[in-house]
């Protein structure tokens, strides 16, 4: 299963969302699972350097032609950081994709981008949003469940703002931030196989 994290939005948390839905699918044995980064910066491989993680293998495939060869199948699980720039590339991810996850956060201006990313993904593959560092309770959180409620979008998870989640490589995978994705990783799989 190829799934793909995609925003077309810098800095919402698409990468943090990939090494945690890694090893969110390693402990629940979801495996091989292989962690793609697409993104030119190199930030989930230099995270995994950093600070490996059990039963995730990185694979490194910054073009379009790389990516595509890592997409090409395999019988575990396959997750996807892209970039937030390169179109080619995330184009190339999201057409391979059998399911899409898009973080973003709460409030103002994210809405456009995560439709932006919505209409480069193909119709038939199944697309959720998480809610990356969210503060729980805020009126700004409620309000932007509610609008992608009502477009239909799924919700497939909410994060809240951490600082063993914001930690990056220098903590190890937090508890709570790995069962929220583990729900993330639930949903993601039960709407891939509709
Ligand atoms: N749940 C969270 N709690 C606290 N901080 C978080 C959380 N999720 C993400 N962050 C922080 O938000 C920032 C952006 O996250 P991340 O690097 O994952 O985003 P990105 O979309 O991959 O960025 P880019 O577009 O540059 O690749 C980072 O500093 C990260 O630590
Ligand atoms: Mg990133």
């Amino acid at each position: 299963m190829n799934i793909v994290v995609g925003n077309v939005k810098g800095g919402v948390g698409k990468t943090t969302s990939a090494v945690y839905l890694a090893a969110a699918a390693a402990a629940r044995g979801r495996g091989p699972v292989v962690l793609v980064d697409s993104d030119p910066q190199g930030s989930a491989a230099e995270w995994l350097e950093q600070s490996p993680l059990d039963g995730v293998e990185l694979v490194e495939a910054p073009s379009e032609r790389t990516v595509i060869r890592a997409l090409a199948g395999s019988d575990g699980t396959v997750v996807v950081d892209t970039p937030p720039g390169d179109e080619r590339i995330v184009r190339a991810a999201l057409r391979r994709a059998d399911v899409v996850v898009i973080p973003t956060r709460a409030g103002g201006v994210e809405p456009t981008r995560v439709l932006t990313t919505l209409e480069m993904t193909p119709e038939d593959v199944a697309c959720g949003i998480v809610v990356c560092a969210a503060r729980l309770g805020t009126n700004d959180l409620e309000a932007t469940i509610e609008d992608w409620s009502s477009a239909k979008v799924p919700v497939w998870g909410v994060i809240p703002e951490r600082v063993a989640i914001a930690a990056g490589p220098a903590a190890r995978i937090s508890r709570e931030g790995l069962e929220a994705y583990q729900d993330v990783l639930r949903r993601a799989v039960r709407a891939a196989a509709r």
